[in-house]
C-alpha cells in the first residue's frame, strides 16, 4: 500500500473528507489513543521535535488533546468539543511555526504509526486521506528559501 503525501500551495485550504466510521469501529477509542501516542512519540524524535513538549506530563496532555480530536472526527464522542471547545485548529496552531517541510515530517510520523495498525488497507487509506489533505490547513510559515529559485530574479539596483 502506497500512502503518498500531496503537495499544495502555501495557504491553500483543500477540502478534507472525514475518515469513514468503520475506521474507529475497527480500532476503538483505545486504539485511537494508542495511535496518537505513537504519533507523538515519533514526533518528539523527529526534526520538528522543537515544536512539541519535552516535559513528559505536558506530552501526555498533548496526546490527550489530540486523541480527543481524532476520536471526535472519526465519529466517536465529542471529547474535544467538551474539553477544549470549538476546534478552530488552524488558530490553535498559530503559535507554532509550521512550514511545508514540517507538515511532511508530521505526516511521515503518522504514516509510520498508521501502518502499524492491523486493519484493512481501505480503512488506513481513509484516515490517511483526511490527515494528508487537512494538514495543509496548519501550514502557516513559508519554507526557508535557501539556494537558487529558478526563474526568480532580484530587481536591479
Ligand atoms: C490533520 C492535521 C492536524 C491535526 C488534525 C492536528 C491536531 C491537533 C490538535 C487537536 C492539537 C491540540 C490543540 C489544542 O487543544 O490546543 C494540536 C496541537 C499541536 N499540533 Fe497539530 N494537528 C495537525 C497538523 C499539525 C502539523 C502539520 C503540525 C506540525 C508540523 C502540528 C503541530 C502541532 C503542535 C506543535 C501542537 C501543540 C502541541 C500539542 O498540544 O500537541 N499539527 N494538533
Amino acid at each position: 500500500m502506497e500512502l503518498k503525501i500531496n503537495s499544495y500551495a502555501f495557504g491553500e485550504r483543500p477540502q478534507a473528507v472525514l475518515p469513514v466510521p468503520e475506521f474507529l469501529q475497527a480500532i476503538g477509542e483505545e486504539g485511537a489513543r494508542k495511535l496518537v501516542s505513537k504519533h507523538y512519540d515519533l514526533l518528539v524524535q523527529s526534526d520538528i521535535k522543537h515544536l512539541f513538549p519535552t516535559d513528559p506530563e505536558e506530552l501526555e496532555h498533548a496526546k490527550l488533546r489530540s486523541s480527543d480530536f481524532v476520536i471526535q472526527i472519526c465519529g466517536g464522542p465529542q471529547h474535544f468539543n467538551q474539553n477544549r471547545g470549538r476546534p478552530m485548529l488552524s488558530n490553535r496552531h498559530q503559535p507554532f511555526a509550521i512550514t511545508p517541510e514540517g507538515r511532511i515530517t508530521w505526516l511521515e510520523c503518522y504514516r509510520q504509526a498508521i501502518l502499524e495498525l492491523d486493519i484493512a488497507d481501505e480503512l488506513i487509506i481513509s484516515f490517511w486521506n483526511y490527515v494528508n489533505v487537512f494538514s495543509n490547513w496548519m501550514v502557516n510559515t513559508p519554507s526557508k528559501q535557501t539556494g537558487f529559485v529558478t526563474g526568480f530574479q532580484l530587481p536591479k539596483r
